[in-house]
């Protein structure tokens, strides 16, 4: 037996991974994966029953889970919470307490897609980036860091900081996911003024050293943020800090046209998460009109990254593809004027084109 813990969390969460458990329940009958899924509370939705963003309870599930599905958290109704009870809290919790050290945040082009991208297509039509982004560490970690009063003068302060282990290790994955691809990374950095990221630069360097059939250059911050626009086909895998990543990440979801496309993993040793890179999206949830193929794909990467199971990942992104081609379309990828159609629908338009019947 496998067992998966799912957050649904806050906004759209709910629905989106309905969605996606649909699709997942019609994987598990069809390849006997032999799931177990239990239900928990995280973000909002866990500060509403038990004012704390992840209860003990909560955290207790993910770790004892073999792999993790989380929808989203947060919305405007917990803007006022102070920091630590923020409903991201939950979430960033849950990443540190499940040592999710390895985002992976693929940036793939889908061909039915290309004009929804605020982009030419010829400078998208080929882009196929991998976002590998720190996940448990940097200035979203870093002590001290806080909000006081001094001398009747209000300070907030973060921490920058990242030690040479924590920057090995990720940068390890990075090269790794470089020698399945197209073997070129690009790390990103701030080496011109930040101490923390001139290790880091100084780090990947080193890594470098066991993967020569990779070719890796570094970009600072800014650069790699024009270049993403100006020119996205050249980069392959992008390795990047917490912050960075944070950044550059939804930047890259839009070369896609939709940030309702991308999921992600976040991996450690042993455990593993899933979640769609979009936020909670309040201003429609409870509407039936939320993009579900984010989450849909990150079912996708679950099946490849924790169980092993690739024919049945590459089953599922062949269905999307297929809805896609249908001409089904979500309102945040449909074309000005055009039909759309809701989450449910989409949901169950995945669960029809996975064909599993023919089995
Ligand atoms: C993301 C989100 C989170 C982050 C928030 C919700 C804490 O923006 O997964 O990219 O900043 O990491
Ligand atoms: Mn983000």
């Amino acid at each position: 037996m496998k067992k998966i813990a799912i957050f649904a969390g806050d906004g759209i969460g709910p629905e989106i991974v309905a969605a996606a458990r649909q699709v997942l329940d019609a994987v598990d009958q069809a390849a006997h994966l032999g799931l177990h899924c239990t239900e928990g509370l995280v973000g909002g939705a866990a500060l509403d029953a038990s004012d704390d963003p992840l209860p003990v309870a909560s955290l207790q599930l993910a770790m004892a889970a073999d792999a993790v599905i989380l929808g989203a958290v947060g919305g405007p109704r917990w803007d006022a919470y102070p920091p630590a009870k923020r409903p991201e809290q939950g979430l960033l919790r849950l990443r540190k307490g499940l040592d999710l050290y390895a985002n992976l945040r693929p940036a793939q082009i889908f061909p039915q897609l290309l004009d929804a991208s605020p982009l030419r297509p010829e400078l998208v039509r080929d882009v196929d980036i991998l976002v590998v982004r720190e996940l448990t560490g940097d200035i979203y970690f870093g002590q001290p860091r806080g909000l006081e009063v001094v001398d009747g003068k209000r300070r907030g302060f973060n921490t920058m900081v990242y030690d040479e282990d924590e920057i090995r290790r990720i940068a390890h994955v990075a090269f790794r996911a470089a020698q399945g691809r197209r073997k070129q990374l690009c790390s990103v950095d701030k080496a011109n003024v930040l101490e923390t990221t001139r290790l880091w630069r100084e780090v990947v360097t080193e890594v470098a050293r066991d993967y020569p059939d990779v070719q890796l250059s570094h970009m600072y911050v800014d650069n790699a943020a024009m270049q993403l626009i100006r020119a996205p086909a050249q980069f392959d895998v992008l390795l990047t800090g917490n912050m960075f990543g944070d950044i550059l990440s939804d930047e890259a979801s839009q070369l896609t046209g939709s940030i309702g496309m991308l999921p992600s993993a976040s991996l450690g040793e042993g455990r593993a998460m899933y979640e769609p890179i979009h936020g909670s999206a309040p201003d429609i949830a409870g509407q039936d009109k939320a993009n579900p193929l984010a989450t849909i794909l990150s079912v996708a990467m679950m099946l490849r990254h924790s169980f092993h199971a690739e024919s049945w990942a590459q089953r599922v992104e062949a269905a999307v593809q297929r809805v896609l081609d249908q001409g089904l379309r979500t309102a945040d990828i449909a074309a000005p004027g055009a039909s759309v159609i809701g989450t449910k629908a989409m949901g169950a338009a995945v669960v029809n084109a996975l064909s599993l019947k023919d089995q």
